[in-house]
């Protein structure tokens, strides 16, 4: 066969030639990944669970857990060979892919960590040293969105407020009608912070809010930063790589980090952490010190201790995955913000509610309002939601309580007054039934008359 014929097949039938000669048809064989391919890659999954919800965990392939495995053995083949020879040449490929992947300008700004805790860990860390140090004055201010994801709004009060920084959260509507909304709040907070002549040292930016989900103008924001002599900016992307478009030259942030076991098909867990080069900052470590503490963050943060490194490794093959699609990664991404938006409006006409934002300022995940006679009425309540979907319907979705207005449920408008959002997401998985059987599922309690008061407490 040569290579032309390798991208065809016979199919089994035949036909005839202009000249009744017997010919075989060929179908020509798509050189991309195929339906019945993708199911395999993710046969692992839990068959009775419709997975909407790939923003939380992400997802690993098969392809990627196999070369995850042949990693993991090498090192316990031969330990020593494997940390002598093979690790940090292994990170390396993986610092080298990402580093093409992201548009930075060389590899050296890239550093492989487990997770964006980590990552903004080490650029807080940091914060807090400079403060100790006397490099920052108590009362110097760090600007950080009100929707921060919890964890980094625990590192920032154990880094930053700790230290003695004055910490001002930017309020964001949602829903949210357009990036200007975001971007008028974020100069009020910069304004905020400069005010009784403070200096702003640091803004935390999330280029993907995690609930509720909200694509950030981050080169907007990162720009007006500039413009207001902010010191260090430094973007928590947790969901962006495979998401939406991540370009470090065009975003121009100090620091930017983003998980791969999100939206890039790594198992859990890995991360980058990009520090730019021209930064004034070069004091950055890994909080967990060791030998190669001193050789530079990327150095240091390749080797934190015995443990296994081998999600750091698959990168690469991570990659070939990707590439198995149309249009790789960029391809995945797109297909997945078009289904996930058509998938959206689907859902809120059914129920009739609204999207919390406009598809441009959604990624693969899209926010959808739950009908009001739902009651969800507190956190608990969208929890307790979130579990009977999980356990009476094999439904995976997390569920957002947004606290309505003053007055909003007094007003004549209560029936339409949206508490609950739930979060959904596409990857290349999910089939459009996943979503119907939400769909149903919600009728169905309407249908039933079910409220969230209905739910027992725990
Ligand atoms: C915006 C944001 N930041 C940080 C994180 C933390 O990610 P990880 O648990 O992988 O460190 C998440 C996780 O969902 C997130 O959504």
């Amino acid at each position: 066969m040569d290579s032309h014929d390798q991208d065809f097949k016979e199919n089994g039938d035949s036909t005839h030639d202009d000249n009744n000669n017997h010919v075989s048809k060929k179908i020509k064989l798509s050189p991309f990944i195929s339906d019945s391919e993708i199911r395999e890659e993710f046969a692992h999954h839990d068959p009775g669970v419709a997975r909407i919800n790939n923003g939380s965990f992400g997802s690993c392939p098969a392809y990627v857990i196999a070369a995850q495995k042949e990693w993991q053995l090498r090192f316990l083949r031969q330990p020593d060979d494997f940390y002598f020879n093979q690790l940090q040449k292994g990170i390396l490929e993986s610092r080298k892919v990402i580093k093409d992947l992201v548009n930075a300008d060389d590899v050296e700004e890239v550093t492989i960590v487990d997770n964006a805790t980590t990552a903004a860990a080490i650029v807080l860390q940091q914060i807090g040293w400079s403060f100790a140090e006397g490099k920052f004055q108590k009362g110097d201010a760090a600007v950080m969105l009100h929707y921060a994801y919890g964890a980094v709004k625990k590192s920032i009060q154990a880094y930053v407020s700790r230290a003695g920084g004055y910490v001002i959260e930017v309020n964001l509507p949602f829903p949210v009608k357009s990036n200007e909304e975001i971007i008028v709040e974020f100069r009020k907070a910069l304004e905020k912070g400069k005010s009784n002549g403070r200096k702003v040292r640091l803004a935390v930016i999330d280029h993907i809010t995690s609930m509720p989900c909200v694509v950030i103008p981050v080169k907007e924001l990162v720009k007006l930063c500039r413009e207001e002599g902010v010191d260090q900016v430094f973007v928590d992307a947790a969901h962006a790589i495979g998401s939406v478009e991540v370009d470090m030259k065009d975003i121009g942030a100090d620091f930017y980090t983003s998980n791969l076991h999100k939206w890039f098909f790594c198992p859990p867990s890995v991360a980058f952490l990009y520090c730019r080069r021209s930064s004034k900052v070069s004091d950055l470590h890994h909080p967990v010190v060791s030998h190669e503490y001193g050789n530079g963050l990327p150095i240091e943060s390749a080797w934190i201790g015995t443990r296994d490194y081998s999600s750091q490794l698959v990168v690469p093959s991570a990659l070939d995955f990707v590439n198995r699609f149309e249009g790789g990664i960029e391809g995945i991404r797109k297909r997945n913000h078009e289904i996930v938006i058509k998938m959206g409006e689907m859902l809120s006409e059914a129920w009739g509610t609204l999207l919390g934002s406009p598809p441009d300022m959604c990624s693969s995940m899209v926010m959808v309002g739950f009908p009001a006679s739902l009651e969800i009425s507190s956190e608990v309540d969208a929890l307790k939601l979130r579990k009977h979907l999980r356990e009476s319907f094999g439904i995976e979705v997390p569920i957002y309580y947004r606290v309505p207005e003053e007055g909003e449920l007094e007003a004549q408008n209560k029936d339409n007054c949206i508490t609950g959002y739930a979060r959904i997401s596409h990857q290349v998985y999910n089939t459009d039934d996943d979503y119907y059987k939400f769909r149903d599922a919600i009728n169905q309690l309407i249908q039933e008359g079910f409220t969230c008061k209905m739910l027992p407490s725990n």
